[in-house]
């Protein structure tokens, strides 16, 4: 074999490899549970296993390559031309492409930052320069400092409306403000992968700036609340220039058709799914009640998981958590990511979370 190496794009070098969170870990007597992933831990829906099933007997076909009967049931669910609705292979595949349809070497992708962690990669990937602007002392973006770090360069924002891993939303006039002053040759993306969790009243639908904004689009994914996350589908509702740039660049046949009919299914569904949606919300009040009487101070969260800002006690936490059986997902230094979960994993977690700061005040 030939010592020389095939010879790769330079931009790759550096680019942080994305981490998964982890399987849950074995402990003997206990369940485990993963809480580090952001899944719904709720089964799928009858109606929508039924519906996968049913197309498993064409499984030897391609998919609808234009994904029509997907895209056309998501326009009539929130009201817009069929030909702005893009889908993708999660809502990270299609954020790959909004990258790739405006930024490349010498452009700048702008985002707060701690964020969701696909964005410095995509941009990196592109050879385009993440421009990180710090969240505040909330663990909220910034956005009069994101507005302020906008430079001739800057060819795409992305505000993450509520903030993967602090759970924070920005707030309604604020975002209405920001996207007002925002430059409009400059494409905003609200990334509203955990919408549906959101307390309308805390924040701006990203929907509404869309329909005022041509450069606005709004980001979804059928992986969070509907419960799809193994499907791998998600969709972005942009105005006509920008969705027919996504579509020149779309992995061809990306979406299976399982995964599209799920889709459809479980927006048929949509009422039973979002009940579960409030389960998950009152869990999350719960949560965030007891682990504020703890003294751990969790940032306000208006997703399905919730923030702890622990530093450098982070790996700590995290690691008392995993000998009880539980996964969480921890950004070492800065803080911890906790799902939530079914009562149980969330009751057990509340107690590791007693004992750690009891020992922590000892
Ligand atoms: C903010 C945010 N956007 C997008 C995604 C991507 O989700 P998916 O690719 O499963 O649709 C995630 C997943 O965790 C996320 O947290």
């Amino acid at each position: 074999m030939s010592t020389v190496e095939p010879t790769l794009r330079s931009t790759l070098e550096g680019i942080p490899a994305y981490k998964a969170g982890k399987p849950p870990v074995v402990v003997p007597g206990v369940t485990s549970y993963k809480l580090a992933s952001n899944e719904n831990h709720h089964d799928p829906l009858p109606s929508v296993v039924m519906a996968i099933n049913d197309c498993l007997t064409e499984i030897h076909r391609y998919p609808d390559y234009a994904s029509v009967g997907l895209r056309e049931a998501i326009a009539d669910r929130f009201d817009v031309p069929t030909s702005h609705v893009s889908v993708g292979t999660g809502s990270v595949g299609i954020l790959q492409q909004l990258v790739q349809i405006t930024a490349g070497p010498g452009d700048g992708v702008l985002f707060g930052w701690r964020s969701f962690e696909a964005y410095p990669i995509m941009t990196q990937i592109a050879g385009a320069t993440a421009q990180r602007v710090p969240l505040d002392a909330t663990a909220t973006h910034d956005l009069d400092a994101m507005l302020a770090a906008i430079d001739d360069t800057t060819r795409l924002i992305l505000v993450c409306n509520p903030n993967n891993p602090t759970g924070t939303v920005v707030g309604a006039q604020a975002l209405r403000d920001f996207v007002a002053a925002v430059p409009s040759h400059i494409l905003v993306v609200i990334d509203e992968a955990y919408t549906e969790f959101v307390d309308p009243s805390s924040t701006a639908d990203g929907l509404e700036l869309y329909r005022q904004y041509s450069n606005v689009a709004v980001l979804r994914t059928f992986s969070k609340a509907y419960g799809l996350a193994a499907l791998r589908v998600g969709f972005c509702i942009a105005h006509e220039r920008v969705s027919e740039a996504l579509a020149k660049v779309q992995v061809p046949f990306g979406v299976s058709t399982p995964a599209q009919v799920a889709a459809v299914a479980s927006l048929a569904a949509e009422a039973e799914l979002l009940a579960r949606v409030d389960v998950i919300v009152t869990e999350r009040h719960r949560m965030s009640a007891a682990l504020a009487g703890l003294g751990l101070h969790p940032a306000v969260s208006e997703a399905n998981f919730v923030w702890l800002s622990l530093g450098e006690q982070t790996l700590d936490f995290a690691g008392a958590c995993e000998r009880e059986g539980i996964t969480v997902r921890p950004f070492d230094g800065e803080g911890v990511r906790i799902t939530i979960g079914e009562p149980a994993a969330n009751d057990r977690l509340l107690e590791i979370a007693a004992s750690w700061a009891a020992s922590r005040a000892s």
